[in-house]
């Protein structure tokens, strides 16, 4: 059956599920500042199913999928869609997770994830650990499937201590999920190496070998359209989903790229920190934010002053504080028009 995975254009852009990174006020900052023509899909972070069926602790970890009126409102305008991710190692665990979803939230489709490599989360047996466990993986993806009736896609990595793409892949694509994201590393690798894109072109030929329409998306490194382009060129992928990139550039996702100003960052930076604010008051560290900093304060004369000023901040006012100092020295040095992306 066609999803909405079969009718995104080619190559597809989306940017990856990132824990502490891709909330509601994140993901409709940069769908805010992109063009849709090179945009098209946003994830969740990941989202325990263990959690989701827990009768306490599920109001807490469904937070994660929270989606913001005006996030729904980007997404609408830029016709975009929205995927859940999940994950956990046990079947029945999904098949409840899933219909909890599909009956409280309003996503466009789920993703499992099947490739996370963090030892505690492997030691559960979950995320990349299921590479290793292809009769359960198969089992997840079938439970998962049969409690909705959005698309089921599939996060993976290469293998586990090297890659296996061929028989990983095959794998997956008999148990017919809606589209396979494919992350060019195997769990050993974490996120240490050049990600090993010949492996997507190897994803890619057992997928034609099938004769299936189920489309492949490679992960890994991307940092430009044409970088993405290029590789979508080279291997035979779907489209691409960016992960860090987006954190050296959050405009990435243009082409060509905008001028960009000082004061351009300046102003995203404190909509994504009013944003954060009014979307998780105290629910929230505050420090999560701190990483952002980094983002909008580079590549313009006086940012690393300027970052180090805002790591010591506790809340909004401080940092707003902070800006304006900034831009009234630079004002007064004349400093403010400068761009450079
Ligand atoms: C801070 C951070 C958090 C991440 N959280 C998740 C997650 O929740 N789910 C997931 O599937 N992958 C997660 N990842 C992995 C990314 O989705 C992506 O696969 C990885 O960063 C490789 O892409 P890149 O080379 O473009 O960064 C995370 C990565 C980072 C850097």
């Amino acid at each position: 059956m066609d999803s909405f995975w079969n009718q995104l254009p080619q190559p597809a852009f989306m940017l990856a599920p990132m824990e502490d990174v891709t909330d509601t006020s994140f993901r409709e900052l940069v769908m805010h500042i992109s063009d849709p023509q090179f945009f098209q899909v946003v994830f969740t972070e990941f989202t325990s199913t263990d959690g989701l069926c827990h009768p306490v602790g599920r109001e807490n970890v469904a937070s994660r999928l929270r989606v913001n009126q005006s996030e729904r409102a980007v997404l609408r305008h830029k016709g975009m869609k929205i995927v859940a991710q999940i994950w956990g190692a046990n079947p029945e665990k999904y098949f409840q997770a899933t219909r909890f979803i599909t009956q409280n939230f309003e996503f466009d489709g789920l993703d499992i994830n099947m490739g996370c490599p963090v030892k505690k989360i492997v030691k559960q047996g979950a995320c990349s650990a299921l590479i290793g466990k292809p009769e359960l993986a198969a089992e997840i993806i079938q439970a998962t499937k049969e409690a909705t009736h959005l698309p089921v896609s599939v996060k993976t990595r290469t293998g586990i201590k090297k890659h296996d793409t061929e028989n990983w892949i095959g794998h997956l694509i008999d148990q017919n999920p809606t589209a396979i994201i494919l992350h060019a590393r195997t769990q050993n690798d974490q996120s240490e190496v050049p990600a090993a894109w010949g492996e997507i072109r190897k994803a890619v030929a057992v997928r034609d070998g099938s004769g299936k329409n189920i489309p492949i998306y490679g992960n890994g490194d991307v940092v430009s359209v044409e970088d993405a382009i290029e590789k979508c060129h080279q291997t035979g992928a779907q489209g691409v989903m960016v992960g860090r990139g987006i954190f050296h550039n959050p405009w990435m996702f243009n082409n060509p790229q905008p001028e960009i100003s000082t004061a351009d960052r300046l102003e995203l930076l404190w909509r994504h920190v009013t944003l954060f604010d009014s979307t998780w008051g105290r629910g929230k560290n505050f420090a999560v934010l701190k990483r952002f900093f980094k983002i909008y304060t580079s590549n313009f004369a006086g940012a690393a002053h300027l970052r180090a000023a805002l790591m010591e901040t506790n809340n909004p006012a401080e940092v707003r504080e902070i800006i304006d100092n900034f831009l009234r020295t630079a004002e007064t040095l004349d400093i403010l028009s400068n761009s450079n992306t």
